[in-house]
């Protein structure tokens, strides 16, 4: 298959190029370089340089003849987009839309959406499947919410396939170790748990330990990006063979604590990670876990590499 992959030098995106190229796809990458980085990557494909927002620059890469395209090219911090709304309906709605209506309009049929466990808000039971009443509890996740509800409309009237995966905590670094590249500045918690180990931030701070937890600390489902990744490929293939969308959730079906985490990233890194415990951060939910049992079913997919040690030492090895 050929697949753009746009937003394709990020976090994810670049372990997605791996696992497409791994699979024998020809692999495009479409950037604007934002948050990106040219370095992330992997040689054998073709580069791109663009904006979603930018007309020419998105209609001139995506007539180059591609099966399918995987959106990878939103913004991601939910604390930001309550503080920041317009620079997240600008990116993450008008930019998507610009990019379904691109697609439909270059004859693109497949469309693979980088969603979010943020759809669904605050959790009303555990494991949480996609049945779960969706209700985000952050601008981020209504923006994938809502993107979701003009593909599930692009598919009615343009037949326009899509696949959203609903990722829960995306970690983790390439398993046969190709990944070199760290975000920029990160807010989420193994990159800054990393950070501090290797001594460029003082401490972590722990968002509250008074949950109802196992230790008190915040759980969620982190699932490795191998894992992720892998799940994009079988994601484009289902839709080029059974043209049929759908909608899954991708976790481990695990719940680790943040303690859990500091404690096993002090163990492989051999750090001290100095920590101190502060206040609840707004918005964060006790516990996320999820169920992945409808991907198991439909795409064959099966976590291999989300336990607690190899997203760790994945991680610590980069
Ligand atoms: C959130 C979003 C998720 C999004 C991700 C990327 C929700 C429900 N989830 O995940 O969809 O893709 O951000 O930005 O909106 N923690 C600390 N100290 C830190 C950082 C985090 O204690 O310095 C704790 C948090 O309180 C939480 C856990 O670690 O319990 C994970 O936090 P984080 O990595 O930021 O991800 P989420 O907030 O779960």
């Amino acid at each position: 298959m050929r697949v753009l992959l746009v937003g394709g030098a990020g976090y994810i995106g670049s372990h997605t190029a791996l696992a497409f190229l791994d699979g024998n796809h020809h692999v495009g990458v479409f950037d604007n370089f934002s948050t990106g980085d040219r370095g992330n990557i992997p040689e054998g494909c073709r580069v791109h340089e663009g904006d979603i927002m930018d007309g020419a620059s998105l209609r001139e890469a995506l007539s180059q003849g591609w099966d399918a395209v995987v959106h990878l090219a939103a913004f991601k911090a939910a604390g930001e987009s309550m503080e920041r709304p317009e620079k997240y309906s600008r990116n993450n709605i008008t930019g998507s839309l610009n990019l379904i209506t691109g697609c439909t309009e270059c004859g693109i049929t497949s469309f693979i959406l980088s969603s979010s466990a943020a759809v669904y808000g605050e959790p009303r039971y555990l494991p949480i499947d996609e049945t779960h009443p969706t209700n985000p509890e952050n601008y981020y996740g209504y923006t994938k919410l809502s993107i979701e509800g003009h593909l599930a409309w692009y598919d009615r009237l343009k037949e326009l396939k899509f696949a959203s995966l609903r990722y829960f905590n995306a970690a983790g670094y390439d398993i046969r170790g190709r990944m070199r590249g760290i975000e920029r500045d990160p807010a989420n918690l193994i990159p800054v748990v990393m950070e501090t180990a290797v001594g460029s931030r003082e401490k972590l701070l722990i968002f509250g330990d008074d949950y109802d937890t196992k230790d008190g600390t915040g759980v969620r489902d982190y699932i490795h990006v191998t894992d992720l990744a892998d799940a994009h490929v079988r994601a484009a293939e289902y839709l080029h063979e059974h043209r049929s969308s759908l909608t899954v959730n991708l976790g481990s079906e695990s719940g680790l604590s943040v303690q859990e985490i500091l404690d096993k990233a002090r163990e492989i890194s051999g750090r001290p990670i100095p920590s101190v415990i502060t206040g609840r951060r707004k918005g964060d939910p006790a516990k996320l876990v999820a169920s992945s049992a409808y991907a198991r079913e439909l795409l064959g997919w099966k976590p291999e590499f989300s336990d607690l040690e190899t997203i760790i030492s994945s991680t610590w090895e980069v």
